[in-house]
């Protein structure tokens, strides 16, 4: 919750009048029923935009400007709990409701996103500080997505199983098991400020193509395109009650959702947070995906100036805020210093500025998260790493790429994830300690090679203990059909396309049990 402070609303018109032609234009068109006349984003619930009962509201800060973009409702409990009554009763309908309508349903939705999706990108540029470009295509790829989840859905949930049981010893032919998978209920969906659009979609999708009813709840930076994006949904038509929206305080709502009884699925990408909820939950299936310190293996053979370009783009798009972002280069000795300066020539060229200027290093999400950035940097520093692309320099929320080489394991930099335009380089003495210290990480999400040898590329995928090994590129969720997990404190479960799919249902058997003497005889 980075970033918020909780006001009384009075009247907050200033927020919306402050903003562009284009905003004001969207507030009475498509979008118009998302937003009160205080100028406050609306809450979701049984299909209806609604004010919370608290008077209350959240206000999200532009992480450029470190002002008061939007406000957002500050719902209560009785509000969330009035959610998950809705969704309980409206998913038992949508349960029965043939695949091929609910697949209907996702693909138009994918084409509402795709017309409206302008409006939803800037609230990316102005929450979350994503360069324009990036967050026009976090809305079309999250439309994309939608349209794969229902044709995979179709084929997927409409797929069953048929066991005799003479296939068992001592058994006779007359059981039979017809296994089906069907709906875990109401999912908790919890999507992280990098992609508020995208990661929303991807557990909305899969969840409601199976049969469940969502309660989502956004990121408090990136709520106001998580609002636009829903505004998708309902005027697909979805049923009232199916899908809802709260925003709020996480000391008010945070721990009531995730520990709500009306739960039975959490689906959550985020932080460290996601350990605590994990703790806390009880019998409900969990999806999630944490951090990651992803580490980059670069062998002595391979072809530098491809890897440096991987390198530069998977360190610092979207100023390193990926859990996917290369977070320690591990250059084999022989090789470190020609690697380095290709890498720190990629470094140099970036463009730093602001996200509508479409600058390839923008300002991160918050100050606090600057402050922890800078921290680790600080520590590098004192500890004998040295600056490849000149000194450290930020100003409020805008760093400066940070290019740091002869990162040791003594450093905090060789563990901990900056989440931020900074990328360390260990120079090892082969890649087996490369894989050592990749393995002795908490993390386990994704790692990459780089090595013109195949077999040596297989032999350290089977090494590194991490959900994903790239061969010869930069770690990447995508595409979204991929399966995508982490292993150790990065994730439990496995999330892509069909994997979510999988994991938003639960298995079913009916046993028919046939007249042995009838059955078996004739
Ligand atoms: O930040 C976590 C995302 O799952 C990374 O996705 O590889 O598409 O940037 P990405």
């Amino acid at each position: 919750m980075g970033g918020c402070v909780v006001s009384n609303v009075a009247s907050n018109v200033e927020t919306i009048e402050a903003g562009t032609e284009r905003e004001l234009q969207t507030m009475s068109g498509f979008y118009s029923d998302i937003v009160a006349p205080t100028g406050v984003y609306k809450y979701y619930l049984n299909g209806q935009w609604l004010e919370s009962a608290s008077g209350k509201s959240v206000s999200i800060i532009n992480p450029s400007t470190r002002q008061t973009c939007y406000e957002v409702q500050a719902c209560t409990q009785d509000e969330v709990n009035r959610m998950f009554d809705a969704a309980k009763a409206a998913q038992k309908a949508w349960a029965r409701t043939p695949l091929w309508k609910r697949a209907e349903y996702l693909h138009k939705v994918a084409a509402l996103m795709r017309e409206h999706a302008q409006p939803i990108a800037d609230c990316l540029v102005k929450e979350v500080a994503k360069p324009a470009k990036d967050s026009l295509t976090e809305v079309v790829r999250s439309a994309d997505l939608l349209d794969y989840t229902a044709e995979e859905g179709v084929r997927f949930l409409g797929e069953g199983q048929l066991l005799n049981s003479d296939s068992f010893p001592g058994q006779q032919r007359n059981k039979m098991c017809l296994v089906s998978k069907v709906p875990l209920g109401v999912v908790l969906a919890i999507p992280p400020f990098n992609y508020p659009v995208n990661l929303a979609v991807s557990k909305l999708g899969p969840a409601l193509m199976a049969g469940n009813a969502v309660v989502l709840k956004p990121p408090t930076q990136g709520a106001v395109a998580g609002i636009h994006m829903l505004q998708c949904f309902h005027a697909a038509g979805l049923p009232a009650g199916l899908l809802s929206l709260a925003t709020g305080r996480g000391s008010e709502i945070g721990d009531f959702l995730t520990q709500h009884p009306g739960v039975n699925c959490i689906s959550f990408t985020g932080g460290d947070t996601g350990i605590a909820i994990s703790k806390k939950a009880g019998m409900v299936p969990l999806q999630m995906e944490l951090g990651g310190k992803d580490v980059c293996i670069v062998a002595a053979d391979a072809d530098l100036a491809a890897a440096a370009k991987h390198i530069v783009k998977g360190g610092f798009s979207y100023s390193g805020q990926r859990c996917t972002a290369v977070k320690l280069v591990c250059v084999v000795d022989s090789v470190a210093d020609e690697l380095v300066a290709a890498v720190a020539k990629g470094v140099a060229a970036l463009k730093v500025g602001m996200p509508e200027d479409d600058a390839d290093i923008t300002p991160v999400v918050s100050e606090s998260s600057a402050n922890f950035i800078e921290g680790l940097v600080m520590d590098a520093k004192e500890k004998g790493a040295t600056f490849v692309t000149g000194e450290y320099r930020r100003e409020g929320n805008l760093l400066w790429p940070v290019l740091l080489d002869h990162v040791t394991p003594g450093m905090r930099l060789a563990w901990e994830e900056p989440f931020g335009p900074v990328l360390p380089i260990m120079r090892v003495a082969s890649t087996d300690e490369a894989v050592a210290h990749c393995n002795a990480s908490k993390y386990g999400l994704q790692g990459c090679v780089f090595t013109r040898d195949i077999n040596a590329a297989i032999a350290i995928s089977d090494a590194m203990e991490t959900g994903t090994v790239q061969v010869n590129s930069a770690p990447a969720r995508g595409p979204d059909h991929f399966p995508f997990q982490g292993f150790r404190d990065s994730g439990i479960g496995s999330q892509g396309i069909r994997n979510s799919l999988a994991m938003m249902v639960k298995t079913k058997s009916t046993v028919i049990n046939l007249d042995q003497e009838t059955y078996t005889m004739g």
